[in-house]
């Protein structure tokens, strides 16, 4: 168990409670080797493997059939393959990463999972995700959606690598993170045409990175977007209607999957927002 006194703890518990804090620490620890994982099989010579909530909340993004759409953080390409695995009629996935060792393992995964006709379809681009909107304002793109799964504290990575030394965290790092994906955000919305969705996504409990982030773009961007929230099925509904999540618990301003709740999934956190209509 982590001590009162460790930064990470302490977070935690100013934020969830002592009680929620304790048995999100121990569900992260017991996370190793009990990882629920989905395996999504899109035709390649290989399938793809990712942990359950990340599958669930890319294919929870708005149908993208016959449209186009910006993956802003793009690799490895989970959650791209994720979408082009529920709507297999995407026009094109704008796959970017600003980091070039990153981008090439994700064309290998690309080469790996997906048959030529599909990944084709697949654009990787390596530009900087929170400049890339100011570019589409001279340029006149406007994506359908844009999913901003953004760099953020990997609660889950740090403590599988560091086990209960839990040092990685620090009240300045999450408020430094949350303010790159507030960048993010602003850019990704720039780069939505008006009427399309733009979903973010990080995998940390930390709630500075989570609704606080949401809530400063809905505050201070209202002229250009409208909070959406993500419908949660219907547990008497068999399918999954396009743009909903099969599970999570609601948050003020979107969905969290925490392995305390869900064994082995998570932490993983969404919100979706959506660009006004121009003249609106
Ligand atoms: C959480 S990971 C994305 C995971 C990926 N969506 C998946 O499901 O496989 C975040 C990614 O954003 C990239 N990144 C960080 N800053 C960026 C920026 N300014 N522009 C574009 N990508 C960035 C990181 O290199 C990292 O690969």
């Amino acid at each position: 168990m982590l001590s009162a006194s460790n930064p990470y703890f302490k977070f935690l518990s100013d934020h969830y409670g002592g009680e929620r804090a304790e048995a999100l620490w121990l569900s992260l620890q017991a996370k190793h080797g009990s990882a629920s994982v989905r395996s999504v099989d899109l035709g390649g010579s290989e399938s793809y493997q990712l942990d359950t909530a990340s599958y669930v909340v890319a294919q929870s993004v708005p149908d993208v059939s016959h449209k186009i759409v910006l993956d802003l953080c793009a690799a490895p390409g989970g959650k791209s393959l994720v979408i082009a695995h529920r709507y297999p009629r995407v026009n094109r996935i704008i796959c970017n990463e600003i980091s070039k060792d990153r981008r090439f393992r994700m064309k290998a995964n690309f080469d790996r999972c997906l048959p030529p006709e599909m990944n084709e379809r697949m654009e990787i681009w390596g530009r900087d995700g929170a400049s890339l909107g100011f570019e589409n304002l001279k340029k006149h793109l406007g994506f359908d959606g844009v999913l901003v799964d953004a760099p953020c504290s990997s609660d889950a990575h740090h403590v599988e690598q560091k086990g209960s030394g839990a040092d990685f965290f620090s009240e300045k790092k999450t408020k430094a993170l949350a303010q790159r994906q507030y960048a993010l955000l602003c850019s990704a919305i720039l780069a939505t045409r008006p009427g399309g969705w733009i979903q973010y996504a990080t995998c940390t409990l930390s709630p500075l990175e989570n609704d606080a982030v949401i809530q400063r773009v809905c505050e201070k961007k209202s002229d250009l977007i409208t909070w959406e929230q993500i419908p949660l099925r219907d547990a008497s509904v068999e399918s999954l209607p396009a743009g909903s999540m099969s599970h999570g618990e609601r948050t003020s301003y979107g969905v969290r999957i925490f392995p305390d709740q869900y064994p082995g999934q998570g932490p993983l956190y969404t919100a979706r927002l959506r660009r006004r209509d121009a003249g609106a």
